[in-house]
This record gives C-alpha cells, sequence and structure tokens, in this order.
C-alpha cells in the first residue's frame, strides 16, 4: 500500500485572493477524504500567504483524516505545532520571495539545531518528517537527527526532460529510488512529494521504499475542470496501478 496525502493549501490561496471564505480548504479536505485521500497536508507559512491558523485548528478538528502541517523550524511553529497536535510536521525551509518550496532543507548544515528542534514534538507523539532533496548526505544527517521520516523533494524529477529513453528510469528517478532505498536502510520512513502530476507520478509510486507520496498544485488545479473527487480518485487509481505492477513485476522475476 502506498498513502497518498493531499496537500490543500491553494484552496486557501484562491480563497485568500478575495478575502471571505470561499472556496474553503476543510471542505476540499473532506472530499478529497472521500475520493480516497490518505491523509491531508497544509503549510503553514510565516507570511501564512495561503493557508491560516485557523484553517490549520479546524482542519485539525474537523477532518478525520491524520493532518502533516508542513512549516519551517521556527520558535512560533513549534509553538503552534505543540497547541494544535498535527499527527505529524514535515520541517521545511522556506524563503519569503519564493513561489514554493524550492529545494530541501539543508539539515548536514542544521544538524545541531534541528536534533534539539524535533525532540519536544516527537514527546507529545507528533512524527517528525524533514523535507529533503535526494542527496546521501542529507540523508544521513536526517537519521542521526532521531527524524521518524524523510520527505523526498521530487522537484528536480518533474522538470526534467523525459522526452528521451522512455523505457527507462529517468537519472532523477533513479537518484530518487536510490535515496529511497537508503533512507528505509536507516530506518527512516520515506514519503516523497512536489510537482507530482498524473504523467509523472508512475515512476515514484513504484519505488517501493516510499510509503507515501504529497501531492497538492496539480490536483487542486484539476479539480477545477473536474472536480474535486474526481481528481483526487484518479491520482489514486494511478499511484495503485503503478505500486501493484511494480510488484507484479517482481513476483513474475
Ligand atoms: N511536499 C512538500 C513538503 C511541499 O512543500 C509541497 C508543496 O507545498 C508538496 C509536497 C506538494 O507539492 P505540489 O503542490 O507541487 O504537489
Amino acid at each position: 500500500m502506498i498513502r497518498l496525502g493531499i496537500n490543500i493549501d491553494h484552496v486557501a490561496t484562491l480563497r485568500n485572493a478575495r478575502g471571505g471564505e470561499h472556496p474553503c480548504p476543510v471542505r476540499a479536505a473532506l472530499m478529497a477524504m472521500e475520493a480516497g485521500a490518505d491523509g491531508i497536508t497544509a503549510h503553514l507559512r510565516e507570511d501564512r500567504r495561503h493557508i491560516r491558523d485557523r484553517d490549520i485548528e479546524r482542519l485539525k478538528n474537523e477532518v478525520p483524516l491524520p493532518l502533516n502541517m508542513e512549516m519551517a523550524a521556527t520558535g512560533e511553529m513549534l509553538e503552534i505545532a505543540l497547541k494544535i497536535y498535527p499527527n505529524a510536521v514535515c520541517i521545511v525551509p522556506e524563503k519569503r520571495t519564493e513561489l514554493t518550496t524550492e529545494g530541501g532543507l539543508d539539515v548536514c548544515a542544521q544538524e545541531h539545531t534541528l536534533t534539539p528542534y524535533i525532540k519536544p514534538l516527537q514527546g507529545k507523539g507528533i512524527r517528525v518528517s524533514l523535507f529533503i532533496d535526494a542527496d546521501a548526505g542529507q540523508i544521513e544527517a536526517a537519521a542521526r537527527t532521531g527524524a521518524d521520516i524523510v520527505e523526498l523533494h521530487t522537484g528536480a524529477y518533474a522538470q526534467e526532460d523525459k522526452s528521451k529513453d522512455e523505457d527507462y528510469l529517468s537519472p532523477a528517478a533513479c537518484h530518487l529510488r536510490s535515496a529511497a532505498q537508503l533512507a528505509h536502510s536507516l530506518g527512516l520512513e520515506v514519503h516523497a512529494g512536489h510537482g507530482l502530476n498524473y504523467e509523472n507520478v508512475a515512476a515514484i509510486a513504484a519505488i517501493p521504499e516510499i510509503a507515501e507520496l504529497n501531492i497538492g498544485h496539480f490536483l487542486m488545479g484539476e479539480a477545477m475542470f473536474i472536480g474535486m473527487k474526481e481528481s483526487v480518485a484518479r491520482m489514486r487509481f494511478l499511484i495503485e496501478g503503478a505500486r501493484s505492477s511494480f510488484a507484479k513485476a517482481t513476483e513474475e522475476i
């Protein structure tokens, strides 16, 4: 089984474009759940450009799915997480000027600050994930911090030119596969996400060490054309198909 976490940040982006309450991220999360989502992801940014504090509270209280709260490793966010008590937090690097999370955390450089930062979260039973690039040094540093999970940034894979070598895994996909194997061998649960869509998801969903994918922007965009439930259900179908084809191929070998 591979879990599908749905990131509903951009429902809030659209809501905030006009103020008011519509469209509502909680309603989107409930619809995603009906369509087969296993969890909801929301990023409470320092500048509150999309998700706001009240959204996080409501997602936790009104949606009966595990909540994965993405956040920067700041004192303010630690306080909020310890109050809201999400099932997991995913620590991401954050820059005010970026359009989206552009790269992974530099855990090698921040190991000594991240290690004590994650302890109180884990002490409350909150699982801690670090969003990192598919890099062996970063994975090894993540394991040393005591984090439970690494989420591998799939942005470079999503942007790679895939017009050649269609029968083979692309270089970035191979890189992600080796990274997932290494992280898994070090006892970390492995997640992945960023820039995934219907066309590129299969190669990532087929990596057996990956336990969860977190997908947002594409699915929220697609929901405008085919509806939230259909948008999520198609992704669910594709990732399960990719995972079971991989399992079947391995049995045949
Ligand atoms: N995982 C993490 C840690 C992210 O920061 C994001 C983007 O907010 C995603 C997954 C989802 O990426 P996308 O919106 O491109 O699907």
